[in-house]
């Protein structure tokens, strides 16, 4: 069988994401982001973002087409992210997917993010194999998954209990007076800090060894700087950048790690926004290393929301014979994994 030909559409936050794949190979990704329309707001609106994607959809579809060189008719099938994510989002994008597969006559797929954001690393590092941890890590999500097979055995082992660990770059970085969304410039602050100049906490999830708690590290953030200000001293925002992002980094990658051994996996996947993150990348290759583990992270551009992700996930979904899905399937903002 040659390679199935999949268009990808992803609306679950504020990315209107359109990929188009042959199999592991990436083709086109064409990407529009109301980012900016929402740095103002300090954070993402769901109605912002539902508009905003219903104004890109169509401009964006016809860009990753015409960056493919390719027709709709020539797509085999079409994938779409149908949750979990913001419901006013997801149905844009949904809707938007059953319309160009009822008008060309195509399959579609509808697929999970989470899933998505695994099945991408297939664009950059090859075939994944059946069993991985996966850490996502992103504005909306942060998650341990169990991978035992990836269109139809991903297990969580734990999430976060409060905010994800996006959120929490992007609140510490407004405390900082450094712009929306945070995480870059918490990270390109951080260069100039000492990572060990204030030590933050590592917050624990009683009985849960698998799961992340940032709501602590946050308020500590913000109350060490508000006893720096009261004291009229000033805030040495790169020392504050690079302690909180090595606070972040070291849970993430410690219980990631564990989970490796726990389940006697032998690698680790890291995707999602935060995956970004050049300390985080930095401690994971370092600590993998030491304990056996191969670690694969997509390229930073695959890492944040895309159509190419979603893509891949449903070329692998046509690959493996699944069935697609009925054209009546939902939008799911909860979507559970499977
Ligand atoms: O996956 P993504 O594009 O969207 C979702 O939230 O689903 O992730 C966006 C998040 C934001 O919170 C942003 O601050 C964070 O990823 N991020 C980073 C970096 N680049 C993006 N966080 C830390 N370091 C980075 N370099
Ligand atoms: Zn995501």
């Amino acid at each position: 069988m040659t390679a199935p030909v999949v268009l990808g559409i992803e609306t679950s936050c504020d990315e209107t994401g359109v990929g188009i794949v042959r199999g592991g190979e990436l083709l086109a990704d064409a990407l529009a982001s109301s980012v900016e329309e929402q740095a103002r707001f300090g954070g993402v609106v769901p109605e912002v973002a539902s508009r905003a994607h219903l104004e890109a959809m169509v401009p964006t579809v016809t860009r990753a087409l015409d960056e493919a060189g390719l027709r709709l008719a020539d797509v085999d099938a079409i994938a779409v992210t149908a949750g979990p994510g913001l419901a006013g989002a997801l149905l844009v994008g949904v809707a938007a997917a059953k319309a160009y597969a009822l008008s060309a006559g195509k399959p579609i797929y509808g697929v999970n993010h989470l899933a998505a954001h695994v099945a991408v690393d297939r664009l950059a590092n090859g075939d994944l194999p059946e069993e991985c941890v996966a850490l996502l890590v992103s504005g909306g999500h942060s998650s341990l998954l169990l991978v035992r097979g990836l269109v139809d055995n991903l297990t969580p082992l734990g999430a976060t209990v409060d905010d994800a660990a996006g959120e929490a770059f992007d609140k510490v970085a407004r405390v900082l007076g450094l712009p929306f969304p945070g995480g870059p410039h918490i990270d390109r602050a951080a260069r100039d800090g000492d990572a060990g100049a204030i030590d933050f906490p590592r917050g624990v999830v009683r009985d849960a060894p698998y799961s992340f708690t940032f709501s602590g590290l946050k308020t500590a953030v913000a109350r060490w700087i508000e006893a720096k200000q009261r004291a009229g001293e000033q805030v040495p925002v790169a020392d504050v950048a690079a302690s909180f992002q090595e606070a972040v980094a070291d849970v993430l990658t410690a219980r990631a790690v564990a989970a490796c051994k726990a389940h006697d996996v032998g690698t680790l996947v890291i995707g999602g926004g935060v995956a970004a993150n050049s300390r985080l990348r930095a401690m994971a290759a370092d600590r993998c290393e030491a304990a056996g583990i191969a670690l694969r992270t997509p390229p930073p551009k695959l890492c944040t929301d895309n159509g190419a992700m979603v893509a891949a996930l449903g070329a692998l979904l046509v690959e493996r014979g699944v069935e697609p899905s009925q054209l009546d399937f939902p939008a799911d903002s909860a979507m559970a994994l499977i």
